[in-house]
């Protein structure tokens, strides 16, 4: 989808014409404008219609005589006040999946501040465009039937601003932003008979383009290396396990990067201790934290973001076969800590503990974040609107947790402690993958623990509840996998590590 930006009344709009209200059917300027041009249809049609202006509502007028343009499209702002910028996504993602259910295939948004509205003209022309193009997303490679009924027309949309220079520029840096988020949902959405490892660590080499310095490691360097714990993981598999690491530097030079490593389990079956049916379905998602940590990468480096940033994701399958690994093994890891495998469909972690101490040893971050679906429990106790975090600086969780207020990605904060360490004691290694029954969450976010360096600041974010929706679709997210934690990073490295 194209997106431009043009100066308030500088054209006549052609297509649709989008313009606002706010609660309590207040029309904005542009809208009394539409109104005036096309004979009042507006205010006849709010007479005989539900129309309040609160947000989602529509008021549709097509045709309108004297107008050349399809329609007029009024839709509701809600109140002033509530305006940010989240909701200006919000608003211009359900713009966009109304033209989109009306086959329209160009529009112009003519939206305003209103009195009471605090972002600038420019952010709101932006974030409405923001809105607009994760609406625009689709993943529909692999149908070949019925393809016009999933095509979506809307190619263009033209925002219009008092302030359309600034709102080009604004939307440049969020522009980039929508291409990391879409890659990391199209690698959510793969299949993963096509997404294995060796496939993914590809789609990640072709962002060099970009100025993204990526490297490969295989298992032969792996096992050179003593990935004891990843290559252990992927044993069971006919793919081949990967490390891949990816390098932005465009900030001060010599300057501690700030790390993001993603668990890359590009199917989880369990292993031997194989998962039931129903709740292996949807683990082609097991990739998801690899996917947030490829997507902000991508992001970082699309807006040229002055930064030192590493990403470090540990690709494997998880699958069972003669060769697998049993519970009742122990492996060594990187660190050199033994680790008793009690359970294989714990793994994530198996993966994430030799991506850390590679990712601490070689780059002596000055922040560490890993991302992983890690665990079920996350999904019981927090659902599917916040991602769960532990750290170990109250710093850097307060700011995740004001990234994800403004991106509306959040995280809620859970306990670390020294009585859910003893939980994962192992009686015959150093410590072993799985605690009790209970907190299952925590004693996962425990073990990781065990591999971060004293003084290492660390946050861990588990999000087997958001980086992939079953039930109802997000407006923003037309998609089943979301791309979480794109927009989080990048706000976060945004607001305090850029120079
Ligand atoms: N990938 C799963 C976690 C998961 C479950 C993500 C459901 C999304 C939805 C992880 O590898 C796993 O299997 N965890 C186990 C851990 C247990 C064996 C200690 C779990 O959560 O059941
Ligand atoms: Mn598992
Ligand atoms: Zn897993």
């Amino acid at each position: 989808m194209q997106i431009s930006f043009a100066a308030s009344g500088a054209k006549t709009p052609s297509g649709s014409w989008v313009v606002g209200a706010t609660e309590g059917a207040e029309l904005q300027a542009a809208a009394v404008r539409a109104d005036k041009a096309s004979g009042g249809v507006l205010s006849r049609g709010l007479k005989v219609s539900r129309f309040t202006g609160k947000s989602g509502q529509f008021l549709e007028v097509l045709a309108p005589a004297g107008l050349s343009v399809s329609r007029i499209l009024l839709v509701g702002l809600g109140k002033p006040e509530t305006l940010d910028e989240k909701a200006l996504e919000t608003i211009g993602a359900q713009i966009a999946a109304r033209l989109q259910t009306l086959g329209e295939r160009s529009a112009v948004f003519d939206i305003e501040a209103s009195k009471g509205v605090k972002a600038k003209a420019a952010e709101i022309a932006a974030h409405l465009a923001f809105g607009a193009k994760l609406r625009s997303y689709t993943f529909d490679k692999y149908r070949t039937k019925n393809l016009d009924e999933y095509k979506k027309h809307l190619a263009q949309i033209s925002v219009l601003s008092r302030d359309a220079a600034a709102a080009t520029r604004a939307y440049a840096g969020l522009g980039a932003v929508a291409d990391g988020i879409f890659l990391a949902r199209d690698l959510v959405n793969e299949p993963p008979n096509i997404l294995y490892p060796a496939e993914f660590a590809r789609r990640v080499k072709a962002l060099s383009k970009l100025g993204l310095k990526v490297e490969v490691l295989g298992e032969a360097e792996m096992k050179k290396q003593g990935f004891g714990a990843l290559l252990g993981v992927g044993q069971g598999s006919a793919r081949e396990s990967q490390l891949v690491v990816m390098q932005w530097s465009h900030g001060k030079k010599n300057a501690a990067p700030i790390a993001l490593v993603g668990k890359g389990v590009c199917f989880d079956s369990g292993g031997l201790s194989l998962k039931p049916g129903s709740g292996m379905m949807g683990m082609k998602g097991d990739m998801g934290g690899a996917a947030a940590v490829t997507g902000a990468m991508m992001a970082l480096a699309s807006r040229k973001a002055k930064v030192n940033a590493v990403g470090v994701i540990g690709l494997v399958e998880n699958m069972p076969d003669g060769g697998a690994i049993r519970p009742d093994d122990v492996l060594t890891s990187l660190s050199g800590q033994t680790i008793e495998v009690l359970n294989t469909d714990a793994e994530g972690r198996l993966v994430l503990a030799d991506a850390l101490t590679y990712t601490q040893r070689r780059f002596k971050p000055k922040c560490l974040i890993d991302l992983a679906t890690l665990t079920g429990a996350i999904v019981q106790a927090l659902g599917f609107e916040h991602a769960g975090v532990f750290s170990n600086d109250d710093r850097l969780v307060e700011r995740l947790i004001d990234a994800g207020r403004f991106t509306g990605e959040r995280v809620w904060r859970l306990p670390l402690d020294p009585f859910y360490d003893k939980m994962i004691r192992s009686k015959i290694a150093d410590v072993k993958n799985i605690g009790g029954a209970n907190s299952g969450s925590i004693t996962a976010a425990q073990f990781l623990k065990r591999f971060i360096e004293d003084g290492q600041v660390w946050a861990h974010l588990d999000i087997a509840g958001v980086a992939w929706q079953d039930g109802e679709q997000k407006v923003q997210i037309p998609s089943w996998g979301t791309g979480w934690g794109v927009r989080l990073l990048n706000r976060l490295v945004k607001e305090n590590f850029e120079t």
